[in-house]
């Protein structure tokens, strides 16, 4: 982002994201505006779902507030998948749409990679970034990774060139960003790599590295993410499906949240848990030695991932999570 927002306050000035996006990206947003002097009052624009009790945000609400934007709009950061309610929004719609009005669309992969099939390039993102600690199974704090589109990393000079610098954009730049050949010559001259490996800081930890290289080396094994996607989506849907034949009593104790349609959503499930069930819940689905992830307020994500879970831990959940419901109601 500090790289490609280069705020105009007298034209082009605004950044878009949603209201309820993952605070790493909503203070990314607050920070880079205050870094040019300029306020989120009048340069953050959120986006809303219309309804209070629905939080699926429409790619139609989208491009509604992109055109209600677009004259003083610099930058759109959205998240592939909400982390919250698992909602996969169109990517290449609302990138199209974004490019269209002149706006630079960056993504929040986070939640995507590793879960759902990504063409970033066809899809003519301008940028996307994303950990690696959720479906790429990198482990907490593990390195990020970043695309950035080629039209926006491209290097046209020479380090040995007459001021090199106009052959590529400024960015915040390290060192481990340097291109290869005078990296370890230790000049002070910056001359990036071309491609996202221009955008790098510093020097990555080995360990993450290995970590990450060993799980991509189990996607690679496991055929990559077309088939399993395609397992993902008929999981999900089990899921979906186990949670349907659950008793009346418990059922009325919560509500799904994520997009029933499976092109809409990944592999998650967010149930949303009626006020004051969550933590018993919790404590219940722990006993029963199911470990699942809760958000506050009171959401229970549910994500059976393709690599490693199966269609019986679908139903080993759902009746923990049932006996866990009832009890949590019980002792209310
Ligand atoms: C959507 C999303 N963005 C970003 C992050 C975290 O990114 P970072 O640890 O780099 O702040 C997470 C979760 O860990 C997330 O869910």
């Amino acid at each position: 982002m500090s790289a490609f927002y280069r705020p105009d306050p007298n034209g082009r000035h605004k950044i878009i994201l949603e209201s309820k996006a993952f605070p790493s990206d909503h203070f990314a947003v607050l920070s880079q505006i205050r870094h040019h002097g300029l306020s989120p009052e009048t340069s953050m624009v959120t986006i809303e779902s219309p309804f209070a009790e629905d939080p699926i945000i429409s790619t139609y609400d989208i491009q509604a507030l992109i055109s209600k934007h677009a004259a003083d709009t610099a930058l759109i950061l959205l998240p592939g998948i909400q982390y919250y309610t698992g909602q996969l929004f169109d990517i290449p719609t609302i990138t199209a749409y974004a490019r269209k009005h002149g706006i630079f669309i960056i993504w929040d992969l986070a939640h995507a990679v590793g879960n759902v099939p990504l063409s970033l390039h066809d899809w003519d993102v301008d940028a996307a970034a994303w950990c690696t600690y959720k479906y790429l199974n990198g482990g907490p704090g593990c390195i990020g990774g970043a695309f950035v589109h080629s039209r926006n990393s491209l290097v046209t000079t020479l380090i040995t060139d007459h001021q090199p610098e106009r052959g590529y954009g400024n960015r915040l730049s390290g060192w481990w960003g340097n291109d290869k050949g005078t990296r370890f010559r230790m000049e002070t001259k910056f001359h990036p790599v071309k491609g996202a490996a221009g955008f790098q800081l510093s020097n990555p930890s080995v360990l993450d590295i290995t970590s990450l290289c060993a799980s991509l080396e189990l996607f690679e094994l496991a055929g990559g993410m077309v088939p399993l996607r395609e397992k993902s989506k008929r999981m999900t849907a089990f899921l979906e499906e186990c949670l349907s034949l659950m008793s009346d009593d418990a059922k009325k104790l919560y509500r799904i949240i994520t997009p029933s349609d499976p092109d809409q959503r990944g592999a998650q499930l967010s149930l949303l848990l009626e006020h004051g069930l969550l933590d018993a819940t919790m404590h219940g689905l722990e006993e029963n030695g199911v470990i699942v992830d809760e958000r506050k307020p009171s959401v229970v994500r549910a994500a059976p991932a393709p690599l490693y879970n199966n269609f019986k831990d679908c139903v080993s959940f759902v009746e923990a999570f049932e006996s866990a419901l009832l009890a949590a109601q019980k002792a209310k």
